[in-house]
């Protein structure tokens, strides 16, 4: 497949925080794909649901608006997010959105929980990208308290460990490596240099 043509899937997962949204941002400007977080998704969900919205009702009835949301990156939305995510129904209404970006024409990235293991098992690339609690509650922190959101990072730390607890534990589509996913360890690495590892797997994939 020549570049720039076709469906080309590059799936990104991991636990809150790890990095995936910063590199699959940079992977996308890179090579020209599209870009999903499909986190957002779950967040609108979870938004709607603090709102009084039957989280399935709001997983059917999303719209462009509701994931622009000012208030999508609270960590209150995010800790809700989680939740409705257990739900089958609610993943069950936002499958296909997912399957049809992932596999649109020109390639596109998606970052999320269960890309490839769920959403798009044969995507080209998968990636798992992780960083130790301490890191990732640091990274977490240090966004939070950018945006002006009063929080410790003690409470950033337990509110992850709760998150992954619950998206590692639930039944359907749960936080796991595709067997096939290359492994990245962000901990010790600066932004560019996650990025680089990410590029250099993608760009060996696209030939
Ligand atoms: O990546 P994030 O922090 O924005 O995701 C918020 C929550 O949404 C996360 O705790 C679990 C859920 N989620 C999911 O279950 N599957 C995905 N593909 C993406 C997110």
């Amino acid at each position: 497949m020549s570049p720039g043509t076709g469906a080309f899937t590059v799936a990104i997962d991991g636990p809150a925080a790890a990095g995936k949204g910063t590199i699959a941002r940079a992977v996308a400007m890179r090579f020209s794909l599209a870009h999903l977080d499909t986190g957002l998704l779950y967040r609108a969900v979870g938004r709607r649901a603090l709102d009084g919205v039957d989280p399935v009702d709001a997983a059917r009835t999303l719209t462009p608006s509701d994931l622009r949301h000012p208030e999508l990156r609270l960590d209150t939305v995010g800790a809700e997010a989680s939740r409705v995510a257990a739900l089958p129904e609610v993943r069950a209404a936002l499958l296909e959105f997912q399957r049809r970006f992932a596999r649109r024409e020109g390639g596109a990235v998606l970052d999320g929980r269960d890309i490839g293991t769920v959403i798009c098992p044969g995507a080209e690339v998968k990636l798992f990208v992780t960083a130790t609690d301490a890191v990732r509650a640091r990274r977490r922190w240090k966004e939070l308290h950018e945006a002006g959101q009063d929080v410790t990072e003690a409470h950033v730390l337990a509110d992850l460990r709760a998150r992954d607890a619950r998206d590692s534990a639930r039944a359907l589509a749960p936080l796991r490596p595709a067997e096939d996913a290359l492994h990245l360890d962000t901990s010790r690495m600066s932004i560019e240099e996650a990025v680089a590892a990410a590029t250099d797997a993608v760009a060996a994939a696209r030939g």
